[in-house]
């Protein structure tokens, strides 16, 4: 067999109506100054409310940092991290989606690190200590409460990655009822974000290992299973429940069998025409798949059972093809946009696409397939209206 490592969130709490068990989590870390991190919308939305409630009842003091947005800034993430370091805050607690708990994690690590941030990018260079850290997502998508990674957006744009064991937070808090009405178009980009981390995980070039496999294969299973109701009936707990265990199981995958093109080619369009991560991914989902099927067939014939069990007893060739038209009919029945020009995508955007796409060597390197400039260009201009063209 061949060797291989797994490190995943050491404590898990999955339940309905979970933050009223704050104080005991909290207490167990002997902290009394809470940094909550979270975002405007999300408190607004009182999705915060009963965990700040039980907090404060329990006599501990918060301080609320709501400031997080989409795509977090570098300086609001230094922002927070100066204020916690201020407050002299034991513990951080974010409520929200990826954003906030990539957000939160940095700032439970600079504030007792002292670290500087920009000297911290890419992958084991955040050594230092961090505060405890207790992530309670919002939406069933990016699995960051048990991933070591943040996505940061640099002061030119870019989106650049800390990844280090240090990020992996003491706790993952998992209540269904946060995600309970979030809006069918999120819930449909965040679910597709959480199938792309399963899929990309199990065809992970260098990093494959079993337990991220089994893992992949559940979390595929739970979320095609449920993402269509979760979208129609945005109230309907069992599926909701399915969708969130869903993603923190293939967040769980990809923590050690890291994402690849799909995401590589997803990035620069949410860094250039501000397009959520979910949506950047399904716009180049299909694209990149069957690119990648002349190396990632049999794999991909591993998977299509679990979409369609019919597809056990097909050629490999043709259940890996079955799959993928699955997942490209997963994204046209949840509403996804299903080409680049309807997000605002140009034709005279496609280079530059294709060249900060190149830039992403950490997830391409995982790729089955080797993508060049060439094949990056090629994806981009079939996902712009299904048109291929050359590069210029
Ligand atoms: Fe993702």
């Amino acid at each position: 067999m061949t060797p291989f490592t797994f490190q995943t969130c050491p404590n898990i709490l999955f339940e309905l109506g979970a933050s009223a068990k704050l104080p005991d989590l909290v207490a167990s870390f002997r902290a009394q100054r809470i940094m909550l991190v979270t975002g405007k919308n999300v408190r607004g939305a009182g999705l915060t409310r009963a965990a700040e409630a039980a907090l404060a009842s329990a006599g501990l003091q918060v301080t609320v940092f709501e400031d997080v947005v989409a795509d977090p800034p570098s300086h609001v993430i230094e922002t927070a991290a100066q204020l916690a370091q201020q407050q002299a805050v034991d513990l951080v607690l974010a409520i929200g989606g990826g954003s906030t708990l990539d957000t939160a994690k940095l700032v439970a690590y600079l504030a007792r690190s002292g670290d500087q941030l920009d000297r911290i990018y890419g992958v084991g260079l955040a050594q230092g200590q961090r505060l405890p850290l207790i992530l309670m997502p919002t939406t069933a998508g990016t699995g960051s409460e048990v991933t070591p990674i943040s996505i940061v957006t640099t002061p030119t744009g870019e989106k650049k990655g800390v990844v280090s064991p240090r990020l992996l937070p003491d706790c993952a808090v998992l209540d269904p009822d946060l995600t309970l009405g979030l809006p069918a178009h999120v819930t449909a980009a965040t679910g597709i974000d959480a199938m792309v981390h399963a899929i990309e995980a199990y065809t992970s070039r260098h990093k494959k290992n079993p337990i991220s496999d089994q893992l992949a294969r559940k979390a595929l299973a739970l979320l095609a299973g449920s993402i269509r109701t979760a979208c129609s009936d945005g109230r309907n707990v069992e599926a909701r429940s399915n969708m969130l265990l869903g993603s923190m199981l293939a967040g769980m995958a990809f923590a050690n069998a890291p994402v690849a093109a799909v995401h590589a080619l997803a990035y620069p369009i949410g860094a250039v025409f501000h397009v959520t991560h979910g949506v950047s991914n399904a716009l180049v989902l299909t694209g990149v798949m069957r690119f990648n099927l002349p190396h990632a067939e049999a794999l991909y014939a591993e998977l299509a059972p679990i979409f369609d069990p019919q597809a056990a007893s097909l050629p490999a060739a043709e259940a890996a093809t079955r799959f993928v038209d699955s997942l490209a009919a997963i994204c046209r029945d949840c509403g996804a946009p299903a080409s680049l020009a309807e997000v605002g995508v140009r034709e005279e955007d496609l280079a530059r696409l294709a060249t900060d796409a190149m830039k992403q060597t950490r997830l391409l390197v995982n790729n089955p397939r080797e993508v060049t400039y060439q094949d990056a260009f090629a994806i981009y201009s079939e996902a712009l209206d299904g048109k291929l063209r050359t590069v210029a």
